[in-house]
């Protein structure tokens, strides 16, 4: 019997670890102020260890419009920023597809399509669709793993009207572990003298921001969870430039596997290596797939 309980208990123990709550991975958005086309800006976010922002659940593009009426973005963006949604082959029928692993588009945004084809563009104020051609501002995204940093608040708790659950916490770290179990249903948590941790249920990652929810109590350090980070590149970036019809991206190609890639060690222009690579039967290689361009990147780091 006693036997029967205990993998009861482990079965019930695993039933809860499978219904976890969502866990928001620590996110950082870079907005470039140079004016860029789609495939350049992925180009260039993807040399940056990213992609172009993927705004793919609701949650997601939430926040990323908060960010947007905030500094520093607020003065950065004057009109839109590209994002990853995009058309795949140019033509208006054909799917639009969020980075990096060609998800459908399943928020609605209230733009239409009179382009042959488009990239999406956000605003404050808006989505438009935009010509995957177009020198656009554009936002990269970078991910940093499953755990969130915390701002540190001495003699701060969160007030009266912010619901808590209650658990015992010997130490910060302790308490803020408590919270990152708690995913996206624990956006700040505080710890009294006597190793109380409250886990507060704040809807939103920048409820704690305005001071609105937050009173002064000095038995208190507050912790706030900080995965979202939105920030400014003001470079030129110049010598980035990419002549493509269709937006370079990892959802055209489905199957490269099969290539013969050869190497001309010889200088050549953009233009020209990509000349010579139709002389010899062969096109530049690196401009249709992220993997082409990460199978380059191995085959350089062995050479
Ligand atoms: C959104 O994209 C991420 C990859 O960044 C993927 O893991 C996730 O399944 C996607 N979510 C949806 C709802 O498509
Ligand atoms: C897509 O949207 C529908 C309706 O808005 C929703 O029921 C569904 O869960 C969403 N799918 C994903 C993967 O988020
Ligand atoms: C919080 O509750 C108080 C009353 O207890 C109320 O006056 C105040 O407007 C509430 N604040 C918010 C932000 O809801």
């Amino acid at each position: 019997m006693e036997k029967v309980l205990s993998v009861l208990a482990l079965s019930l123990l695993w039933h809860w670890k499978c219904v976890a709550v969502e866990m928001p991975a620590h996110t950082t958005w870079t907005v470039f102020t140079a004016g860029k086309t789609w495939s350049e800006a992925e180009l260039l976010c993807e040399m940056r260890g990213g992609y172009l922002a993927n705004l793919n659940t609701t949650f997601k593009n939430q926040v990323f419009e908060h960010l947007l009426g905030k500094e520093p973005w607020n003065s950065a963006v004057d009109h839109g920023t590209t994002v990853g949604l995009h058309n795949t082959n140019n033509e208006a029928s054909d799917p639009h597809l969020w980075l990096p692993d060609c998800t459908t588009n399943n928020i609605t945004y209230s733009y239409s399509f009179t382009f042959n084809g488009g990239c999406l563009s956000k605003g404050q104020s808006g989505n438009w669709d935009i010509t995957c051609d177009y020198d656009n501002e554009f936002a990269c995204e970078r991910h940093w793993g499953y755990t969130c940093p915390y701002d540190t608040i001495q003699g701060t708790k969160a007030g009266r009207n912010i619901s808590s659950i209650q658990s015992q916490a010997f130490s910060d770290r302790d308490c803020q572990e408590l919270c990152d179990q708690r995913g996206v249903e624990c956006w700040a948590a505080a710890r009294d003298g006597a190793d109380t941790c409250y886990l507060y249920q704040g809807s939103s990652p920048f409820a704690f921001d305005d001071g609105v929810e937050t009173v002064t109590d000095s038995s208190f350090t507050m912790f706030i969870k900080r995965c979202y980070e939105g920030l400014v590149d003001e470079n030129t970036y110049d010598w980035l430039q990419v002549t493509s019809d269709l937006p370079l991206s990892v959802c055209h190609d489905s199957d490269p596997g099969g290539r013969v890639y050869t190497l001309v060690k010889e200088a050549k222009s953009w233009g020209s290596a990509r000349a010579h690579c139709s002389g010899i039967g062969q096109t530049l290689a690196g401009s249709r797939t992220a993997m082409d361009r990460q199978t380059i990147q191995d085959v350089i780091q062995e050479m």
